[in-house]
């Protein structure tokens, strides 16, 4: 019977065949332990003399890390491992041998395991990490289409730009200018009057010459968007949002979460409601905080960030920012114009900004006004204009960085492990 290791526990006692790879081994006299790998797990297999030909006895005592194979063998519970179980070993029958693997199991510089990023991801530690960006996005798409989302694809190649036009990335489009996409909420705003709740998932990118833990240059974005939806509203289905793929994590990752060594009882407490502060007041707990120089109008930095999230224990909705730091479509409040309808969503333990939503100007005189204070012009922006003209209503929306997410989650430091192939400031290799 082929099987995997993921399936192994429902044939205990049974004798099964797995395709494998080695990624450790140790031998002595009569017994080998092989440690495999074969993309669903990790398990060990133990190979003792008297149970195998001599043939395959001497190939499992010979092997090289990452050769791979055809293992038969009896499933046996063994409680110290993580998985549960084991394979003693009837036979092994060799695909193809390995030689001079470059990641050997002792400690390697950073650099070098960016260079070689297509064989780092075999490592126990990069498939954890993998395995929980799968069930985020997994649980991304149970999510909304259990509250009736429609999943819509914003264009890659455009010819505006939603989030300002200074980290953008330019190509051409046959004779005309064109950027890579820096999110896709305009078209998503388009799709929400046609289709009520649409959410999106993809690519978009940003020519940011930031070199900080919680910057790559092209990421995975989240992005629902809500007709008939106010701020308050669109908070809501935030925090349940977040709290459901925390929990889907928490159920669906136990042996990632542990081969990680995350910290649960973290994770344990994120469940909705959030709390909410407003800019005004987080400006007024930063300067209780030692931050003396922060004046009102200036955005956030990582450290204020960190600073904020260190005083809950689940992530905080910073609510009300000064219009003049956030993007040109989000919404004034209807007392404080200074102010517009939005919020950042900051993680706890020091991860930063995962989500920023607002609830979108609805209202065609003001968005009019915008465009010209932000220098919106030309035939790219107008169909947007439509939106204005055409039935608008409240209508709100977010963007959930994926990678800041899943860093968050799993408790990595950095977003270069929580992608497959990081594009970094200085890195578009491999
Ligand atoms: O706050 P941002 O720029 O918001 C938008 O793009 C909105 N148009 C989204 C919307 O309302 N539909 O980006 C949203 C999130 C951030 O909170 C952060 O998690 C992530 O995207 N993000 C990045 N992640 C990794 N690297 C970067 N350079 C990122 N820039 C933003
Ligand atoms: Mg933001």
């Amino acid at each position: 019977m082929k099987t995997t290791i993921a399936q192994a526990a429902n044939y205990e006692e049974q004798t099964v065949t797995i395709g494998a790879w080695l990624t450790n081994k140790r031998s002595s006299g009569k017994i080998s332990f092989l440690q495999l790998r074969d993309g669903t797990g990790f398990m060990q297999a133990v190979v003792a003399k008297n149970d195998v030909s001599e043939n395959t006895f001497q190939l499992a005592k010979n092997m090289h890390q990452e050769s791979s194979f055809y293992i038969t063998g009896k499933i046996v519970e063994d409680k110290r491992s993580p998985l549960g179980y084991e394979m003693q070993v009837e036979n092994i029958e060799l695909i193809h041998e390995a030689n001079d693997y470059p990641i050997t199991p002792k400690e390697h510089g950073i650099e070098f395991l960016m260079d070689h990023r297509h064989l780092w991801l075999r490592s126990k530690r990069q498939h954890a990490i993998m395995k929980i960006r799968n069930e985020i996005i997994r649980a991304t798409y149970q999510f909304f289409n259990d509250n009736g989302y429609v999943k819509i694809d914003p264009p890659i190649l455009t010819a505006s730009s939603a989030e300002g036009t200074t980290e953008l990335f330019h190509t051409k489009y046959f004779d005309e200018e064109a950027y890579l996409s820096q999110s896709g909420q305009l078209y998503l705003e388009a799709a929400a009057l046609a289709f009520g709740k649409v959410f999106s998932f993809g690519p978009t990118f940003r020519a940011e010459k930031s070199k900080t833990r919680r910057h790559l240059i092209e990421f995975w974005m989240i992005e629902p968007e809500m007709a008939f939806v106010d701020h308050d509203e669109s908070l809501e289905i935030q925090e349940n949002y977040v709290s459901f793929i925390a929990q889907s994590v928490l159920k669906n990752c136990q042996l990632e979460l542990a081969a990680l060594h995350r910290d649960i009882s973290k994770l344990e407490q994120i469940k909705a409601p959030f709390p909410r502060i407003s800019y005004d007041e987080a400006i007024n707990l930063l300067k209780e905080k030692g931050f003396s120089d922060i004046e009102w109008g200036e955005d956030f930095g990582a450290p204020h960030e960190t600073a904020i999230a260190d005083h809950f224990d689940k992530p905080v909705f910073i609510t009300n920012y000064p219009a003049d730091i956030k993007a040109f479509y989000m919404k004034p409040h209807p007392d404080h114009p200074e102010v517009v309808l939005c919020a950042d969503l900051i993680a706890p333990e020091g991860y930063g900004e995962i989500i920023g939503g607002s609830q979108r100007i609805d209202d065609l005189e003001l968005m009019k006004e915008r465009y010209e204070q932000h220098g919106l012009t030309g035939e790219a922006y107008e169909w947007y204009l439509d939106l204005q003209k055409y039935g608008n209503v409240p209508h709100s929306g977010f963007g959930l960085g994926l990678e800041r997410t899943v860093a968050w989650i799993a408790g990595i430091d950095h977003v270069r492990e929580t992608i497959p192939f990081p594009r970094l400031l200085n890195r578009l290799y491999p």
